[in-house]
């Protein structure tokens, strides 16, 4: 038995643990109880290192060390969560997964994509989201609705050209590999991106029940 992957991606504010919220709830109402995460974190173990890279410090994190960091979480996260839980064939939805590596490490820190692929390979093995859902709006946008939310993390609190990086860095991703990737345009109000969620949420069921 094989359950289904399915990761959300975007920047702060574009609207990913709200839509999680919606896309759980049409699930639920057809029968299907999804497992929800979050990366970083997602276990207690991993829960802890997410508090070590979101806070702020009074020293600079090194970029390798913020990126050896968030493998280190997502191997205890994929290894105590969502493999037992996919292998009991359920749907799986994380907040976040690799694709925000790239774009935050890879992208925003500058760190060369293959060494991202390395980790990727020795962490996951074969194991790719089934579906990737990025949730795209512009920088100032999710800026602004972040800056609305709460006091802004270590990631958020990154300049400009940082979050340029991230989107342009998840847009080229799901370019290369549609089959993978749903782009949402999450700019709009939230009525409107969820009804761009609707055939995404037809999907997961479809595979689900296959
Ligand atoms: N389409 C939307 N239009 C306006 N506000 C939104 C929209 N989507 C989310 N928000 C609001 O923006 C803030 C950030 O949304 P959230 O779901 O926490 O984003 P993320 O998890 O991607 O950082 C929240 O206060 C949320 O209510
Ligand atoms: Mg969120």
């Amino acid at each position: 038995m094989t359950g289904v992957f399915v990761t959300l991606e975007g920047p702060e504010g574009a609207g990913k643990s709200t839509n999680l919220g919606y896309v759980a709830d049409a699930l639920r109402r057809a029968g299907c109880e999804p497992l929800l995460t979050r990366e970083p974190g997602g276990t207690p173990i991993a829960e802890l290192m997410r508090g070590i890279l979101l806070e702020h410090h009074e020293e600079s994190m090194d970029p390798d060390a913020e990126l050896l960091l968030v493998f280190a979480a997502r191997a205890q996260h994929l290894n105590r969560v969502i493999k037992p839980a996919l292998a009991q064939g359920r749907v799986v939805i994380s907040d976040r997964f690799t694709d925000a590596t790239y774009a935050y490490q890879g992208g925003g820190r500058g760190i060369d994509a293959a060494r991202i692929a390395a980790l990727e390979n020795w962490t996951q093995g074969s194991l790719r989201p089934d579906l990737t859902l990025v949730l795209d709006v512009p920088v100032e946008v999710g800026m602004a609705r972040a800056r609305a939310r709460s006091a802004l993390d270590r990631f958020e609190s990154e300049q400009r050209a940082f979050f340029d990086a991230v989107r342009e860095t998840y847009l080229q991703r799901a370019a290369e590999h549609p089959a993978r990737y749903r782009v949402v345009d999450a700019s709009g109000e939230l009525d409107q991106v969820q009804r761009h969620l609707e055939p995404v949420i037809t999907q997961i069921l479809e595979r689900w029940r296959a």
